[in-house]
C-alpha cells in the first residue's frame, strides 16, 4: 500500500464521452422526462460541473451511468468508459461489469444522501475496510486494509475518532465525508460526486471541493453534480447547465458564468445572494408534462413566437446555448 491521499493509480488519459443520454420513467398513467439528449465529455484532469434547480435530472444522470436506477426507468444512449482498462460503454453494460469492474473501481460515487447508503449497524472503519477488501489490492492483508482507511479518512478531513462511530452518531458533514472516502477508496479514475457539501459549513464546503480539484490536478476526472453555482466557479473547468432533463448551455466556467448566454444561466446567477437575490418566477414544467415548444418559456423574459419550437443546443462547439434569443 503507498502512503499519502488517494492518487491517480489508474488515470492516464482516460475519458467518459456521454452521447444523447436520456431516461425515461414509466409511470402507470405517464412518463417521466428526467434526462433528454445529453452529451459531454470528462477527461483526466478535468472538473464538469452539472448545475440546475432541483428536480432537472442531476441525480437521475449520475445514477444512470453506474446504473443505478430504478427498474422503471428506460436509459438510452451511450456513455463510453475509455481508460486502461479498456472501453466500456456504461449503458450498455450488464450489472455484473457495473459491480465488479465498474463501480468503486472505475467510477466512484458520492452519493447524494449519506445515510442511505451508510450500514447503520456497522461502524465508519467497518464500512471503509470492507469497501477496501472488495476494490482494494487482491492481497492486502487486514492489517494493510486498516491502515489504508485511515489514510482514506485522513484525506477527507475525517477525525480518527470518527472512525469507530456508527452512522446515527455522525453529524451530517460526518456522514458527508464518510461516503466521499468510500468513493475515493478504490481509487476511481472518474469521480462522480452528487452535492458532495450538502450539509457541511463553508470552511469543509471549502475542502472538500479543494479535495476534488486536487484529485482533478493530479489526473483523476471529477463530475460535479451540485446546485451552488459558486462551487462550480470555485473548481471546476466546464459547466453544464441542466434545465427541465436538457443541458441548455455549456463552455468553459469563466465563460458560461460571466457572460452566460441562456436566459435561465442569467436567472441563476441573478438569484445569487452576492448579486441581489432576485429569484426565478415561477417554477419548472413537470417533466411528465413538458411544453412541446422551449422549456423555459413560462419563465423567460426574452420568449417570443419562434420559442414555440424546440431550440437545440448550438454550435456544437466552443460556448454552445439551446436558445433562439441567446443573450
Ligand atoms: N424512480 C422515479 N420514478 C419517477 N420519477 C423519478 C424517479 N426518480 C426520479 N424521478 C424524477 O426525475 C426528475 C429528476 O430527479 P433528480 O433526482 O435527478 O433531480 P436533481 O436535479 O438531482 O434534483 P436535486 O437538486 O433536488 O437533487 C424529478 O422530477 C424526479 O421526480
Ligand atoms: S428559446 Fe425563447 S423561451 Fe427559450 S430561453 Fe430562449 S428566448 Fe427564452
Ligand atoms: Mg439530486
Amino acid at each position: 500500500m503507498t502512503s499519502g491521499p488517494p492518487g491517480p493509480v489508474r488515470a492516464v488519459n482516460a475519458r467518459l464521452a456521454v452521447s444523447d443520454l436520456s431516461v425515461r420513467f414509466r409511470l402507470p398513467d405517464a412518463t417521466v422526462h428526467a434526462v433528454t439528449d445529453a452529451s459531454f465529455e470528462v477527461g483526466s484532469g478535468q472538473c464538469v460541473a452539472l448545475v440546475g434547480e432541483s428536480g432537472c435530472g442531476k441525480s437521475v444522470m449520475a445514477g444512470a451511468l453506474l446504473g443505478l436506477l430504478p427498474g422503471n426507468a428506460e436509459v438510452t444512449g451511450t456513455a463510453v468508459l475509455a481508460d486502461p482498462a479498456g472501453d466500456t460503454d456504461l449503458l450498455a453494460a450488464s450489472e455484473t461489469v457495473l459491480a465488479r469492474q465498474i463501480r468503486g473501481r472505475r467510477v466512484g460515487l458520492v452519493p447524494q444522501s449519506p445515510a442511505a447508503h451508510l450500514t447503520p449497524v456497522h461502524t465508519v472503519r467497518r464500512h471503509l475496510v470492507d469497501v477496501l477488501g472488495a476494490v482494494g489490492p487482491e492481497r492486502a492483508g487486514r492489517a494493510a486494509r486498516h491502515a489504508e482507511a485511515e489514510r482514506v479518512a485522513a484525506a477527507v478531513g475525517l477525525p480518527v475518532t470518527a472512525l469507530d462511530h456508527y452512522p446515527h452518531e455522525l453529524s451530517g458533514g460526518m456522514a458527508q465525508r464518510t461516503v466521499t472516502a468510500l468513493a475515493l477508496a478504490g481509487r476511481p479514475w472518474l469521480i462522480l460526486a452528487d452535492e458532495p457539501t450538502t450539509g457541511l459549513d463553508a470552511p469543509l464546503v471549502r475542502r472538500t471541493l479543494d479535495e476534488l480539484r486536487r484529485l482533478t490536478d493530479a489526473g483523476h476526472a471529477v463530475l460535479l453534480v451540485t446546485h451552488d453555482l459558486d462551487a462550480a466557479a470555485r473548481i471546476a473547468d466546464t459547466v453544464l447547465v441542466m434545465y427541465a432533463g436538457r443541458i441548455v448551455e455549456t463552455g468553459p466556467v469563466d465563460r458560461v458564468l460571466h457572460e452566460p448566454r441562456h436566459p435561465y444561466t442569467r436567472g441563476l446567477l441573478a438569484a445569487l445572494p452576492r448579486n441581489g437575490f432576485h429569484p426565478l418566477p415561477g417554477l419548472p414544467p413537470q417533466l411528465s408534462a413538458l411544453p412541446p415548444g422551449c422549456a423555459f418559456a413560462a419563465r423567460c423574459p426574452q420568449v417570443g413566437d419562434d420559442c414555440v419550437r424546440r431550440p437545440d443546443l448550438w454550435p456544437r462547439d466552443g460556448h454552445p446555448v439551446a436558445c433562439h434569443r441567446p443573450c
